[in-house]
């Protein structure tokens, strides 16, 4: 894949005219295959420019559409019949009768998907594709993982793609929820093919297509296998630099990305008291931040439940709080947010133990047990966040009592302060062990640190409880391996930096092929996963 540079929008549509003319000129019968939304603009207003200055000639050009939503009247102003008229046909010299579009009015479409893709055959295929890309890594309508070597289909489309697209339309709701697109196989088909990508929101997705490998979720790495693409983009979305917020209980930590690597770091406290202070403290640093660094993006890791974009963190100023709207309120970017955790297992996913991996849990022993699962490369949410792997039931009848409300909760069994809970009460019960007498000299309580400490000093008592505490959590994790199949468990917190005392007492008991490792970023995990959000 080739890659031009652009500085701007405007830089990149004059070099994609520029290629689309060289092909006209060279072959004044070209079929062209075009795309429509945002990106593309650029160019037809170049074209239509080339066209009355008579530098281009359409008059034998034959061209066929990408997609159009199904079903759509062909005149609503929202198709893309309307589109190209508006932005291209009706303002060059080409021959209506050799443009096409797939029907979005079709009785059948089944039938006028099979009847496009040998409409295009019979032209000789198509010599210069040119493509946008959506943010979720839609070429076409080519959703992430769905079949993806098809010709042109009816697909459904996916929520990210309603929602990126909504903005066309008065509201989400009349938003067509299907489309009738070339399939990936049909494009592949193309002789050339020219890529474009223009703004910050694409970032994420070129810098997966330039440094991953192909990719099922990205439907646009597919392009990696063909011999002739030319990806032209802004600095915008080419642009490695974001910014992760990773807010905790303690302090909000900010981490600068460029080219996925880490080049700043900073850190504020936590205001417990106002989400509007709070709010507005997190944009200072932010603009502090931008003074030096010019990040494009912003992905942000909360604590709490997150549904519909509305966070509700019990310790933090979030009540139903559109945390993203607030931050926009002040910062005109792109600013993604998910839950800490999830953060945490994404950033170890593509910068720690799991960067050679498709499927990873990370699991955070800490107060709490909290965790993140990435999936085939992408974060799992359910219809509302997902990750509480703390709350799984693992003692279900005269379980522990947990505040979430339920019972027999696994943090209730494997967290660090179930593990002082029982440390204190063994020693209490064991007066005459080495944890007894460390609790003493530390005022009548424990640690993780002294429970180690213990340990490491062949302390039966200490040893019995540790014993316990990894019965409890391997319960979790191989409810978790049952589940999920992850490459990797990936722990981290505190106690998982004590020497190889814990992982290899892990290891031990699960005994299974699935790796289990210790996180390798840790206390960074979050701002950096939040960085790729
Ligand atoms: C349009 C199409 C889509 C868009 C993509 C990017 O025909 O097939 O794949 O190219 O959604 O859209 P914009 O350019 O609006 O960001």
């Amino acid at each position: 894949m080739r890659l031009i540079l652009c500085e701007n929008y405007e830089e990149l549509s004059e070099q994609a005219a520029k290629l689309v003319a060289s092909q006209i000129i060279l072959k004044p019968d070209s079929v062209l295959g075009l795309a429509t939304g945002q990106t593309p603009v650029g160019i037809y207003q170049n074209l239509v420019k080339m066209n009355k200055a008579g530098e281009i000639d359409f008059s034998n050009i034959v061209t066929f559409n990408l997609d159009e939503y199904y079903p759509i009247q062909n005149n609503n102003d929202q198709s893309y019949h309307y589109f190209m008229q508006e932005n291209l046909f009706k303002k060059v010299n080409i021959n209506p009768k050799n443009t096409h579009i797939p029907d979005g009015e079709a009785a059948d479409p089944e039938e006028e998907c099979i009847k496009y893709e040998e409409e295009i055959k019979k032209y000789g295929g198509i010599d210069l594709q040119i493509l946008g890309i959506g943010q979720n890594g839609h070429i076409g309508f080519n959703e992430p993982d769905v079949s993806l070597y098809t010709e042109t289909h009816l697909t459904d489309l996916t929520r990210s793609t309603i929602e990126a697209n909504a903005r066309f339309f008065n509201d989400e709701n009349e938003v067509p929820k299907q489309a009738l697109t070339m399939g990936i196989a049909t494009i592949l088909k193309s002789k050339k093919i020219i890529l474009l990508a223009s703004g910050a929101n694409k970032s994420r997705v070129v810098s997966e297509l330039l440094n991953g490998d192909i990719n099922t979720s990205i439907p646009a790495t597919m392009l990696k296998v063909h011999p002739d693409v030319v990806l032209i983009c802004d600095k915008d979305a080419y642009s490695g630099i974001r910014l992760g917020i990773d807010i905790g209980g303690t302090s909000v930590k900010f981490a600068v990305l460029e080219d996925n690597k880490l080049i700043y770091k900073s850190s504020i406290p936590t205001n417990k008291e106002s989400m509007d202070i709070f709010v507005k403290e997190i944009v200072v640093e932010c603009y502090k931040i931008k003074n030096n660094y010019s990040y494009k993006a912003i992905g942000v890791g909360t604590p709490g439940r997150i549904s519909d974009g509305l966070v509700t963190a019990a310790n933090l100023p979030f009540k139903n709080t559109h945390l993203a709207k607030e931050l926009k309120k002040y910062i005109d970017l792109p600013v993604n947010v998910d839950n800490d955790a999830n953060c945490a297992a994404l950033g170890e996913f593509e910068f720690g133990v799991g960067k050679d991996m498709d499927n990873i849990i990370m699991v955070t022993l800490g107060t709490g047990v909290g965790g993140g699962i990435i999936i085939d490369g992408r974060i799992c949410h359910g219809r509302y966040s997902m990750g509480e792997i703390g709350h799984i039931i693992v003692q279900s009848k005269g379980g522990l009592p947990c505040p979430c409300g339920q019972t027999g909760c696994w943090e209730q069994y494997a967290s660090v302060t179930a593990l002082i809970r029982e440390g204190e009460k063994a020693c209490l019960e064991n007066k005459d062990s080495l944890l007894y007498d460390l609790y003493l000299k530390n005022n009548n309580k424990l640690d993780g640190k002294l429970i180690f400490d213990a340990l490491e000093q062949n302390c039966e008592t200490a040893q019995k409880v540790f014993d316990e505490y990894i019965e409890w959590l391997v319960i979790g994790l191989k409810n978790l391996i049952n589940i999920f199949g992850p490459d990797a468990i990936i722990l981290a917190g505190g106690i998982t930096q004590r020497g190889s005392i814990l992982i290899d007492a892990v290891r031990n008991a699960l005994d299974t092929p699935v790796k289990i490792e210790i996180s390798k970023l840790q206390n960074d995990a979050g701002a950096l996963g939040a960085a790729m959000l």
